[in-house]
């Protein structure tokens, strides 16, 4: 192979997904206050600017240009799980990973992320409440609509689905069996015990390295199910008015090994609650104006374990 030119190392990336999508909000507030704490040891790679191998022995990385790109010690990732392939977007964060990188969060936090039922296997063996959940593998959907067990009214979604875009209630046995030849077959469903409590409403928490830095309620539009924001939905802050929805939002996120979460909680009832999802690239209103420090502040410990670890310990960061 040629000779390639080294590009100059930077520790701190902010990894995005293929061009041309647009920084959303949330991760445009990230790149910024990273880019004003790091400097030029920060840049925002998007994930189809990589070829990557093995050459004679060695792991490599570089831009399709051809330039070799030294592996960063930090990597902060912001693409939704659920819209990640296997042997493309996780096959390059591996990549990063076995070359010594840290990622935020783990690998294997986004892998658990990616899949609702592996989310609710986690979150009941960590022996956390979760709506009870039915679904299936290879099974045929037609049987599985008609299985023992599975009553009505549910809340029907695909195990992979996010944004609120593939969840609806089914609200009795003959539409569910109606709908199921309607359902998509590539990837699979769950079927899940309907909080009637919590319908068309959910408690969304931000959690940061174990302290929960954001809270919001977030209520749909026009009496639908999903509170989604990007369903219409509309958030009314609510820092500290839920203590123990906070408590479990750590415990939720620490179950499914993730730094950085966004925790979705069901109303069980006006004080109790249940975990709906726990989602590994969550976006947050702008009013939540302690989510980027700390962030910036998760971000800057693993930086500095990385350096520690190199046994090269560099200036720490200025901040702004
Ligand atoms: N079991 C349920 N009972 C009542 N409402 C639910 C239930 N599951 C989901 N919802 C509503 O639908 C929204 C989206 O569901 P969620 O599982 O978070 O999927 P997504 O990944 O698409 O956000 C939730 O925020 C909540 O408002
Ligand atoms: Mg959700």
């Amino acid at each position: 192979m040629q000779r390639t030119e080294l590009l100059p190392p930077t520790d701190v990336w902010l990894l995005v997904r293929a061009l041309p999508v647009p920084l959303q909000g949330a991760t445009q507030r990230l790149a910024d206050a990273l880019a004003e704490i790091h400097g030029p040891r920060f840049a925002v790679w998007h994930t189809n600017e990589f070829v990557f191998g093995v050459h004679q022995g060695r792991l490599f990385l570089r831009t399709l240009g051809g330039a070799e790109v030294p592996a960063p010690k930090v990597v902060l990732i912001r693409q939704t799980p659920g819209s990640m392939h296997y042997d493309r977007e996780v096959t390059l964060l591996r990549h990063l990973e076995r070359m010594g990188a840290t990622l935020v969060n783990p690998l294997a936090a986004h892998l658990l992320c990616r899949n609702k039922v592996w989310q609710t296997q986690e979150l009941a063996l960590a022996g956390l409440p979760v709506p009870d959940t039915l679904s299936y593998g290879t099974a045929p959907l037609e049987g599985v609509v008609r299985t023992t067990g599975l009553d009505t009214p549910c809340v029907v979604k695909s195990v992979t689905g996010h944004k609120g875009k593939q969840v609806f209630l089914a609200p009795d046995t003959h539409l569910l069996r109606g709908i199921a030849g309607a359902l998509a077959q590539e990837t699979p469903h769950l079927f899940q015990e309907y909080v009637s409590h919590s319908h068309g409403r959910d408690l969304r928490l931000i959690v940061v390295d174990g302290e929960t830095v954001g809270a919001a309620v977030r209520t749909a539009r026009n009496g639908g199910l999903a509170s989604n924001i990007g369903q219409g939905g509309s958030a009314t802050i609510c820092p500290g008015e839920f203590p123990e929805a906070e408590a479990l939002a750590v415990r939720a996120a620490e179950a499914m090994g993730l730094a950085i979460a966004g925790v979705d909680l069901l109303f069980a009832s006006e004080d109790a609650f249940t975990v709906c999802e726990v989602n590994a690239v969550p976006g947050w209103r702008p009013q939540m104006t302690a989510v980027v420090p700390a962030v910036t502040a998760c971000v800057g410990r693993r930086l500095k374990a990385a350096d520690e670890s190199a046994g090269r310990p560099l200036p720490e960061p200025t901040t702004p």
